[in-house]
């Protein structure tokens, strides 16, 4: 059952160059329960995507923001108090630079605490209850003694759990989770990834996690969202788009991530080239870099052909399989 859908979601930035359209027509829908891979190299527009869909890409200097997010019935983009309502508190955001998320002069119980105020009645014993329950729930060691203590006497991983224990405060329904962990050893990555799975599985969370990793992509992501240039260019299970890529991008993309997965530096693919962020592309994103790319291909946008139930994939010339 669908419990978030985002339709036409467009985010531009307005800048001195240009205009940078960071995410231009994106469209997906996030099932109950399940977990959406949100997939594609940097700069590709997966992070302003997840701050589109929090209704927070003002805040992050996004001039235009157009589109629909629709959750439970209603549209978000259209009704400013439900949204005040639900993110943070049904929709949470682990965002992806988890050295500065945290206020560095407030200790994590503090930081803990104070989201809880946000949305909960609570009393000061209730929420101190909360706060060491929820630094429990992430795995923290000696819960009490560590909401006592400040960002800087943590490690890199227990932050990141702590950014998990103030994403599943409120009890939120779904969990916007960008690149969680990525910048840590993979080793503290995996079990992070762990108690994240755990977590789901009692409670029913649905999930959308910006990964770029193969093992990642494929232990925790049932469906995956292929983006290039701010655009949406394959969808599917993630078991169907690994066995068989079907759009250019997507094979590129995979035998990158195969490539840095194994540490093999002799492959052979179309390295680095992203169109300027400020390049009006009236046709489809990835041509400049396709090597299947005809003259069709940089003046007409592919619109998302529809392979099955689950799967699309926006080229010209992909063959149905
Ligand atoms: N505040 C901003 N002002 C102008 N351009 C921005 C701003 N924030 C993001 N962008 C641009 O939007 C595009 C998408 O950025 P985004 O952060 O979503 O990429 P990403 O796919 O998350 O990359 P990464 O994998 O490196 O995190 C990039 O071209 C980026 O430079
Ligand atoms: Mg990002």
């Amino acid at each position: 059952m669908e419990i978030l859908r985002a339709n036409n979601l467009k985010t531009y930035f307005k800048t001195t160059h240009g205009t940078v359209k960071a995410v231009d027509g994106v469209s997906f829908s996030l099932n109950r329960g399940e977990t959406l891979g949100i997939v594609g190299e940097s700069g590709v527009g997966k992070s302003v995507t997840a701050h589109t869909v929090m209704g927070l890409a003002r805040n992050i200097g996004a001039g235009i923001v157009d589109g629909e997010v629709w959750y439970e019935g209603k549209d978000l983009f259209a009704d400013h108090g439900l949204y005040g309502q639900v993110r943070g508190a049904k929709i949470a955001l682990i965002p992806q630079e988890a050295g500065t998320a945290l206020n560095p002069v407030m200790t994590v119980g503090d930081q803990l605490g104070e989201v809880l105020s946000v949305h909960l009645a609570l009393s000061g014993s209730e929420k101190q209850q909360r706060i060491v329950q929820l630094l429990g729930l992430v795995e923290l060691p000696n819960p009490s003694q560590t909401a006592r203590l400040y960002p800087f006497q943590l490690s890199g991983g227990a932050l990141q759990r702590v950014l998990l224990a103030i994403a599943l405060s409120c009890g939120p329904e779904i969990i916007i989770a960008d690149e969680p962990a990525s910048s840590l050893d993979t080793t503290i990555q995996a079990q992070i990834l762990g108690t994240i799975r755990d977590i789901k599985r009692k409670s029913e969370l649905s999930m959308i996690l910006i990964a770029h990793d193969l093992g990642v992509i494929s232990q925790n992501c049932d469906r995956l969202l292929v983006m290039y240039g701010g655009r949406v260019m394959e969808s599917g299970l993630t078991s169907e788009i690994l066995r068989q890529p079907l759009h250019p991008y997507t094979i590129e993309l995979l035998e990158i991530y195969r490539c840095l997965d194994e540490g093999d530096l002799g492959c052979d693919f179309n390295k680095g080239y992203l169109p300027s962020s400020y390049e009006d592309v009236p046709g489809c994103a990835f041509a400049g870099r396709c090597r299947q790319a005809r003259d069709r291909c940089r003046t007409e946008r592919p619109a998302p052909l529809i392979i099955n139930d689950n799967r699309t994939v926006s080229c010209l010339f992909c063959q149905r399989k």
